[in-house]
């Protein structure tokens, strides 16, 4: 990943905005309208930013957002890149590493996700605890630029326990039930099959998913401190006796985006 390219993207986006952003926000299907949200916003389409992937999904309408959400100054993704569309990781990190150049050093991240733990239910909200990487890549492969990290970051609190104690303290302030657990982030785009679900629970994985791992590598190698919040839209293949549809995932994220949306911003309040 070219440094430079990373700096003149953050500098064609920190021309286009009044104040610099202090926290990042991904947002993941169907939970982008918190953008919508945003005051004083200005939109940046990802296809005007400079080096930034260039979109190979037809209609993939994808941009920033920022402005003011609870008095913080946030830049919103809405709409990621992810690695099942062909984007090689180095790109689905790219804009966390615009980010990072900027000085944002807080990430939120938010992903729809299949429920494996059977104490789940479809539209809980999970607070991610830790992930396992099963993409079979790493963002951070190939030679290390010292710049942007040293070259084996440490991941042991790769979502940062504060953060965390500030997400569950805002979801019990807001009466809003919050699991918790282990986030497996695979390929995709194929959903699971149900041996590869009963694996994934026993290994120790509550939820699975097709982003926010690499993102959280490279955010953790830029030092940003990140929370991580999954959106339960399905129950995980072969737990109830039905095949998964992403139209069930978009009619979940469609329900419980309201109290997504309260939650993430009772958490900006309290940053
Ligand atoms: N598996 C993988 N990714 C997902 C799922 C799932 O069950 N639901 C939403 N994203």
């Amino acid at each position: 990943m070219d440094f430079h390219k990373i700096t003149e993207a953050k500098e064609y986006i920190l021309n286009q905005c009044d104040e610099v952003p202090s926290i990042g926000l991904i947002l993941g299907s169907g939970l982008g309208s918190l953008a919508d949200e945003i005051e004083n916003v200005n939109y940046i389409p990802y296809q005007d930013i400079p080096h930034f992937p260039e979109s190979t999904v037809k209609g993939h309408k994808g941009r920033l957002a920022i402005g003011k959400l609870e008095s913080k100054t946030v830049m919103a993704m809405q709409g990621r890149f992810h690695y099942y569309e062909g984007y090689d990781l180095k790109e689905v990190t790219f804009p966390v590493r615009v980010m990072q150049n900027m000085g944002i050093d807080k990430l939120i991240v938010t992903n729809a996700a299949g429920g494996i733990d059977l104490n789940f239910s479809v539209g809980g909200l999970m607070l991610i605890t830790d992930h396992i990487n099963f993409f079979g890549a790493n963002p951070l492969r190939g030679k290390n630029d010292d710049r942007l990290g040293t070259r084996f970051p440490d991941m042991t609190y790769a979502y940062d326990p504060e953060l965390r104690e500030v997400a569950k303290q805002a979801a019990n302030e807001l009466d809003i039930g919050l699991y918790e657990g282990v986030y497996l982030g695979v390929p995709g785009p194929s959903y699971e099959t149900p041996a590869e679900i009963k694996m994934a629970r026993t290994i120790g994985a509550s939820a699975v998913g097709m982003s926010t791992v690499p993102e959280v590598i490279a955010a953790n190698h830029g030092n940003m401190n990140v929370l991580g919040i999954s959106c339960i839209t399905n129950m995980a293949a072969g737990i109830q006796d039905k095949r998964l549809t992403h139209k069930e995932v978009e009619e979940v994220t469609t329900r419980v985006r309201g109290e997504f949306q309260s939650l993430v911003r009772k958490v900006l309040a309290s940053m």
